[in-house]
């Protein structure tokens, strides 16, 4: 199994011989899944030594029901990293991460911020994650760091802060892992009761009927939206969001005239489901 280290000062000390190598890293909260462990593959072909960290950032939820009921399963999560690929797994206690006094914030201002889940969620959410993520960034010093497109907004946030604050890092963004029936894979998955998880597959198949729609030639939001809500409702669902914005920079389009991604986040059960695809105009 890899070695597990929970401190900044013996990630250093474990990592300091191999920096010359190339360092692959893949941040995570843990619970993971194939979603997870297609990142560590990747990072796996493309560096000598992987690291993944394991942290439930606190500072990143809204409600405190959700943050206690995030699934933890380190003994699962470390046998699961190593049998992917994963050569050091990094997972500090909140204590370490956020020490007394800690009084710092990095936060991502902007459209990029505000819209879609910041909208929902508070702008809180995004410097939370973009907090914790230039932490692990620091901690680690990798030289390719893995995110999934799942997470497209977290994504291009943080692909902003690492270029806003020069870190020597390049970012790699791997498609979305989907179940058979298509929805996307997700720790918070795992609350749904089995009706909930049938009633789930509606996402995807109304995200397909808008790239279906987009296909033939719709270039108009308010009509792709339609597609989507159409399907979600014949399911009796209805969604947070659904919005169809610019890939680069998340601005809200008024056609599709350059690639863009049509993202939603639609609530079944106790579980909030996000998930987006992606427009490109041929
Ligand atoms: P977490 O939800 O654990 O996800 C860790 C990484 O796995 C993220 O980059 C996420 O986009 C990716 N991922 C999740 N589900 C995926 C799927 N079905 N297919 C492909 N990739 C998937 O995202 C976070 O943690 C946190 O915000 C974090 C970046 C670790 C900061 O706390």
């Amino acid at each position: 199994n890899a070695r597990i280290v929970r401190t900044v000062a013996d990630l250093r000390a474990a990592l300091a011989p191999h920096r010359p190598d190339g360092i692959g890293f893949v941040p995570t909260m843990g619970a993971l899944h194939e979603g997870h462990l297609s990142l560590v593959r990747t990072a796996r072909a493309e560096n000598a030594v992987v690291v993944l960290s394991i942290f439930v950032n606190p500072t990143q939820f809204g409600e405190a029901a959700d943050l206690a009921a995030y699934p933890r399963t380190e003994d699962d999560d470390v046998a699961l990293a190593s049998r992917a690929g994963a050569d050091l797994i990094f997972a500090p206690a909140v204590a370490e991460m956020y020490p007394t006094g800690f009084a710092t914030n990095v936060s991502v201002g902007g459209a990029i911020t505000g819209t879609l889940e910041g909208a929902v969620r508070g702008r809180s959410h995004f410097d939370g994650v973009a907090t914790v993520v230039a932490k692990l960034l620091v901690a680690v010093q990798p030289d390719r760091a893995y995110f999934g497109a799942k997470d497209a907004q977290q994504v291009v946030v943080v692909r902003r802060m690492v270029a806003d604050l020069d870190l020597p890092v390049a970012i790699r963004a791997l498609p979305t892992s989907r179940d058979a029936d298509g929805l996307a894979r997700s720790s918070r998955n795992a609350r749904l009761s089995p009706a909930e998880r049938e009633l789930a597959s509606v996402v995807p198949r109304a995200l397909r009927r808008a790239q279906d729609a987009f296909a033939d030639g719709i270039r108009d939001p308010l009509r792709l939206r339609a597609e989507v809500d159409a399907e979600l409702a014949a399911a009796g669902l209805a969604a947070e969001y659904v919005e169809v914005v610019d890939a680069a920079d998340l601005e809200p389009l008024a056609r599709v005239e350059r690639p863009a991604l049509l993202a939603l986040a639609v609530r079944v059960g106790p579980v909030r489901l996000i998930d987006n695809v992606s427009l490109a105009p041929g």
